[in-house]
């Protein structure tokens, strides 16, 4: 079994910012923080961190080649395994998020933020765990979630923690698997996108058709034409 280390932070701006300045720390060295001032996500967006209610941790990974492209779904799948051991269940929304179906609308209940520093990585994970309603701002209360709002038990962030550090190195040792679990809960598949190349380009409409094996999604545009969407972004509207 290999090991880890978590450094306990009571506030930070980003989890991952700390440790991208510390890549020198090694593998399997984390930081978990009680409250993040300036939480990240992809694309610049931000990544709202109620102080003590969720796990705001990050984990620094070799990068090695073969396994850049792995680490966002094999975080993806291992912080899944942690909500479905705590008792609440979710699917993926490809490529980062972990959410819950409402409606026909999403509930998000974890994102994942992978960024590379120095030949490493830092897999940033933010789940949310013992939320109230009341405990996320209004205008977010539509569309997030928590582990306690979806009938799981009370875990702490240091337990979650240690859950997920472990389910990723067991998910680093089996691509195979994980490509296996990260399809079967792919909820992409057959939504309607939008395709956005950049962050600043008008939305495309699409709908999404199949994830492929390195973890692309083919959409198909309104005029018929397919495409494997890799680097740029398709959102589930
Ligand atoms: C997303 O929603 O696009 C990803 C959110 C990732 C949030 C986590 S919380 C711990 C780590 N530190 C950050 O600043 N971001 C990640």
């Amino acid at each position: 079994m290999t090991g880890h280390h978590i450094i306990l932070l009571n506030e930070v701006d980003s989890t991952n910012d700390y440790l991208k300045e510390r890549s020198y720390l090694g593998e399997w060295v984390a930081v978990l923080a009680h409250k993040q001032n300036a939480g990240r996500g992809r694309l610049g967006r931000s990544f709202y961190s109620a102080p003590g209610l969720g796990m705001y941790l990050s984990v620094l990974v070799e990068a090695t080649e073969e396994r850049v492209k792995f680490l966002t779904p094999a975080a993806a799948v291992a912080a899944r395994r942690v909500v479905k051991a705590l008792g609440a269940d979710c699917g993926i929304k490809w490529v980062n998020d972990l959410v819950v179906e409402y409606d026909d609308a999403w509930k998000k209940l974890c994102g994942i933020l992978v960024e590379l520093r120095d030949g490493m990585a830092v897999v940033g994970v933010g789940l949310n765990l013992m939320h109230g309603e009341e405990d996320f701002p209004a205008a977010l209360r539509p569309v997030c979630t928590s582990v306690k709002l979806e009938g799981g038990r009370l875990a702490s962030p240091r337990e979650a923690a240690a859950m997920f550090i472990r389910e990723l190195q067991q998910a680093l040792r089996d691509e195979e698997g994980v490509f296996g679990e990260y399809k079967a809960h792919c909820v992409t598949p057959g939504r309607a996108v939008e395709v956005r190349r950049t962050p600043l380009d008008l939305p495309i409409p699409a709908r999404a058709i199949e994830l492929e094996r390195d973890y692309a999604m083919l959409v198909e545009f309104e005029d018929g034409r397919r495409e494997s969407i890799r680097t740029g972004e398709a959102s589930v509207r």
